[in-house]
């Protein structure tokens, strides 16, 4: 008796393994971000009212990487996309990535949680704003007339991520979780996979180019480069239903 595919809503989580392969440096792999540079002093608000300036510098220059014409969307993004359009259910695409590959991909239910590069925020009024090379250092914000220029729209450590109800809400209901290219160090992210499994309903499968800190806790895990495991597994959902 064919069994009706399994479906549902679908919660998936990314990091930056899901850019990688678009030429978008991870932070943690040999060579990464955090190996460079020292995170105290351009990710933590500490850090940015010690040294504005280099706080600036350096997301500017990630900005100019991404806005750099062979920075694209990958076949991982544009599988995601594709399962959003094709699947009968929700598809809630929550990343930690900072960058817009998500979106130019044509992903549309997604919610950067650690804020995004090309925006701006006052720390007068919060107001959030497209970024421009123009708003630096001397500019006031436009709702508020605060001098000083904007901070990056980037939540940093020590700081609450972005959605975290509606994350939560989304995690309860879904009948499958999937992570993408995370190591799974970095809470709260690192620890929806037990917030899934805690209710124990849903599935839940790791697509990484390694196993992440919290392997042990997914039903199924997928290694290998996210532009080749993302598309098939998209496909075998679309065809097949989900596992289990
Ligand atoms: N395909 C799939 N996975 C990959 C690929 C690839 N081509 N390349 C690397 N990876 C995997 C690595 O094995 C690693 O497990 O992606 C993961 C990247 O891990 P991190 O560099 O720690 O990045 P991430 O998990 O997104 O970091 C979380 O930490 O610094 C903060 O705010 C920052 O959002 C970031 C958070």
């Amino acid at each position: 008796m064919p069994t009706t595919p399994r479906t549902g809503p679908i919660v998936i989580l990314t990091g930056a393994g899901i850019s990688k392969e678009s030429g978008l440096d991870t932070f943690r792999d040999v060579g990464g971000i955090w190996s460079r540079v020292n995170l105290e002093d351009v990710a933590t608000p500490e850090g940015f009212r010690r040294d504005p300036a280099l706080v600036q510098r350096f997301y500017n220059d990630r900005r100019r990487g991404l806005l750099t014409a062979d920075v694209q969307p990958n076949a991982a993004h544009e599988a995601l996309a594709r399962l959003e359009a094709e699947w009968d259910d929700e598809v809630f695409l929550v990343t930690q990535n900072i960058d817009d590959l998500h979106e130019r991909a044509g992903s549309r239910t997604l919610l950067h949680m650690h804020g995004e590069l090309l925006k701006v925020r006052c720390e007068g009024c919060d107001c959030v704003v497209e970024w421009r090379a123009d708003l630096g250092p001397e500019h006031t914000c436009d709702d508020c007339g605060r001098p000083g220029g904007l901070r990056p729209h980037v939540v940093w450590f020590g700081e609450i991520p972005l959605g975290m109800e509606a994350i939560a809400d989304a995690l309860d209901r879904c009948a499958l979780f999937m992570s993408i290219g995370t190591s799974g160090t970095v809470y709260p992210a690192a620890g929806f996979v037990a917030e899934v499994e805690r209710f124990g309903r849903a599935h839940t499968v790791e697509l990484n180019m390694e196993a992440s800190h919290g392997a042990s806790m997914f039903r199924e895990s997928v290694l290998g480069p996210a532009t080749q495991v993302v598309p098939a597994y998209v496909d075998r959902l679309l065809a097949d239903g989900i596992p289990g």
